[in-house]
């Protein structure tokens, strides 16, 4: 079912025993808490998780009142999902083949993107997520990046990194080649030893993706608390299939906290702004014509100055 034989290895029975020990599964409900207050996830929100794994992540929403689709290539993780949570529906299909819908949020989580064979195919799974995904609905995506990779790794600028790290009888052996982006881990326990293949994208590269699966807005964050972006940290994208400004209001996150925004004045244009600018505010301003024409110009020009500087996405609508 997996289309890579390293995949179809790796996430075997083994799999979660071994992860376990490094601790990774230690923030589940807390991740979902936060993150179902990021997303402002309404009660009884229609759920896809992909892929899945054993259904941590669908088991903790479920419990919450949503109503959940897993789904996962590995024959076994859907055997210990269904076995752990018979509420939640569960499905063995490639992460390209999602269920037709609509959904009102999907989730990628855990750096579960970069594992097919091509670029392309990892093309194809996003435009099937968008497919499933209602209009007025949020993709969200939690991935290393690869300078979330570069900044925990990489000396100076040399060509590779390698690394080995013991914990709780776990050997993690390592691997960047930072030519190809690839990152190569061989875990090693109790006669169990498996390798993964993880493609690692720069966050400009995840939103050209998903800009060309079809999404038209995206809005990054460095926590599910909603903290800034940061090189140390994993990224979560929100993406959206329409701009979320213009039908339903965006997710409590102060303003302070997204990434779209300069956080403090140093190296800010010398231009009259209304006021600080957060894509919450230029989605409010857009339905209020009150600026008049200095403004309106002074307001575009900021615009354009970040964009060009953080080679940030903004709304199609903002250039109309
Ligand atoms: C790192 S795990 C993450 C699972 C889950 N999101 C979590 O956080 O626990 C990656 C999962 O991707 C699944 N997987 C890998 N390649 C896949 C494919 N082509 N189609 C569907 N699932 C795939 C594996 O079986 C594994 O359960």
């Amino acid at each position: 079912m997996i289309g890579n034989d390293w995949a179809a290895a790796l996430f075997d029975e083994g799999y979660e025993e071994t992860f376990r020990r490094l601790g990774k599964y230690d923030t589940t409900e807390r991740d979902i808490d936060d993150l179902v207050r990021l997303v402002g996830l309404a009660p009884g929100s229609r759920i896809l998780d992909v892929p899945c794994g054993w259904g941590r992540h669908a088991g903790r929403l479920q419990s919450l009142g949503h109503k959940v689709f897993g789904v996962d290539g590995s024959a076994s993780q859907i055997h210990r999902a269904r076995t752990m949570w018979p509420e939640v529906t569960f499905q063995r299909s490639d992460m390209r083949n999602t269920p037709p819908g609509p959904f009102d949020v999907i989730l990628n989580l855990w750096t579960s993107f970069g594992y097919l064979p091509t670029m392309e195919d990892d093309l194809t799974a996003l435009r099937a997520w968008h497919h499933s995904l209602a209009r007025t609905g949020c993709l969200v995506m939690e991935l290393t990046t690869r300078e979330n990779a570069e900044y925990t790794n990489r000396v100076g600028d040399e060509l590779s990194t390698s690394k080995v790290v013991d914990i709780n009888g776990v050997r993690e052996t390592s691997i960047i080649d930072w030519g190809t982006g690839i990152s190569r881990n061989t875990y090693s326990r109790d006669g169990w030893t498996r390798t993964s293949y993880l493609r690692l994208y720069r966050r400009t590269e995840i939103e050209d993706l998903l800009r060309q699966a079809g999404f038209a807005a995206v809005d990054q964050y460095g926590s599910f608390t909603g903290e800034p972006v940061s090189d140390a940290h994993r990224t979560i994208f929100l993406a959206y299939p329409i701009s979320p400004g213009r039908v339903s209001p965006r997710p409590h996150v102060p303003s302070s906290h997204r990434a779209a925004v300069p956080h403090d004045d140093s190296g800010t244009p010398d231009v009259p702004l209304p006021q600080r600018l957060s894509r919450e505010t230029v989605a409010v301003n857009r339905n209020e014509p009150s600026l008049d024409g200095g403004q309106l110009s002074a307001f575009l020009l900021a615009l354009r100055w970040w964009a060009a500087r953080d080679r940030l996405y903004f709304d199609p609508v903002l250039r109309e």
